[in-house]
């Protein structure tokens, strides 16, 4: 079943939004592939693909947490840090086994990670963002 973008995980800035619900149809390409028979290269190339896309995000909040001097700034970042750890951990494993199980792995990490980021990290900084005017 595919991953939808939900109201509930607007942050209210428009960019962002956007940039979420991207990473939405990124991971719903990466479950897709697991309908046909999985090459490693293509499961390999999402998961790069979902690796640069999560860092270009990541500097988008970050470079408005400097802009506004966001008081949670080293909490969040440390929660992106993270992320970055355990992907790169995850891409080297796909990257030897690109069988079902191991994408259902990255899969469900993906999937758990961004609704819980979003809903509880994230969204800390909606009012604030939106109250230095970051819409
Ligand atoms: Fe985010
Ligand atoms: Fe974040």
């Amino acid at each position: 079943m595919a991953l939808e973008w939900k109201k509930i995980y607007s942050v209210n800035v428009k960019e962002i939004d956007g940039q979420h619900q991207k990473i939405f149809d990124l991971m719903n390409k990466l479950k897709r592939l697991e309908e046909n028979e999985i090459q490693s290269d293509t499961v390999i190339n999402v998961v790069n693909e979902l690796e640069d896309y999560s860092i270009y995000h990541f500097n988008t909040e970050e470079k408005h947490f400097d802009k506004t001097k966001y008081p949670e700034t080293e909490f969040h970042v440390k929660q992106h840090e993270k992320y970055k750890k355990k992907l790169s951990e995850l891409k080297k494993e796909v990257a030897e086994k690109s069988d079902k199980e191991t994408v259902d792995k990255v899969f469900n990490f993906l999937r758990d990670w961004w609704i819980n980021h979003i809903v509880k990290v994230d969204m800390e900084y909606s009012e604030f963002f939106n109250k230095h005017g970051i819409y």
